[in-house]
């Protein structure tokens, strides 16, 4: 199933914007994340090797090939603070399964951006994107992510629910929970909530 491809997403909730990250993100990002273990240790990703690495990667918020599905990137902002964190979903190799990753800088941690963020991802996955299902790949012990992606309505073990597990990582290292969220269990846990405003563009529109 190809997807439509997003040429721009912009997305506010009550104290968090996801919106695409850029290579002018990389220098208030790079000392947030550049050597943070406290995150990079959950991540599957070691963190970058310096700004211009990060530039770099950040300069693309969009990536793989339209038929296949694609994969963005987005930046986390609250009021007042342009880059508090991002999150990724990628979709190349399993169109219509959304598999998402994040990370919010350690000084905000605690007052609800990762989940907010989470579902404002979601949100733009299942309304805008025609996501089936969601996934999340977690490190075991990883217990605020989890407990973040659970109030997102995310459910562990996603395949006892019926989740395709197409696209799901199986190389990782370490052990991990693999957590899922269809539809019905993402307008459950948000009953009540939307946007306060977004802002999606697609290609070809
Ligand atoms: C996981 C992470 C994104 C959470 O971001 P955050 O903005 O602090 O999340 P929230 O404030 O929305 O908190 C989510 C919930 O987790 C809870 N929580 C946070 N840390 C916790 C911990 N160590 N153990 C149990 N619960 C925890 C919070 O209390 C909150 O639940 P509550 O509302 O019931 O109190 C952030 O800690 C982070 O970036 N960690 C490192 C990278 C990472 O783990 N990425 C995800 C990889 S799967």
């Amino acid at each position: 199933m190809s997807q439509p491809r997003l040429t721009h997403a912009r997305l506010e909730g009550a104290n968090v914007i996801v919106r695409p990250i850029r290579r002018e993100d990389a220098p208030l990002a790079f000392p947030l994340i550049h050597a943070q273990t406290e995150i990079i240790k959950w991540l599957a990703w070691s963190g970058p090797a310096d700004e211009a690495e990060l530039a770099e990667a950040y300069a693309q918020w969009n990536l793989g090939k339209d038929d296949a599905g694609a994969n963005y990137r987005f930046a986390i902002e609250t009021p007042g603070c342009p880059f508090v964190g991002a999150i990724s979903v990628r979709f190349e190799g399993h169109p219509g399964l959304g598999d998402v990753g994040y990370w919010v800088a350690a000084r905000h941690w605690g007052r609800g951006i990762g989940t907010e963020a989470n579902r404002l991802v979601a949100h733009l996955c299942f309304v805008h994107l025609g996501a089936r299902a969601m996934t999340a790949t977690v490190y075991l012990g990883n217990h605020g992510s989890a407990r973040l992606l659970e109030k997102v309505g995310y459910v562990r073990e996603v395949d006892a629910h019926g989740v395709p597990l197409v696209g799901r990582p199986t190389d990782l290292d370490q052990d991990s929970w693999t957590y899922g969220l269809t539809r019905y269990d993402f307008q459950r846990a948000s009953a009540g909530w939307t946007p306060r405003e977004e802002t999606v563009q697609f290609k070809g529109a």
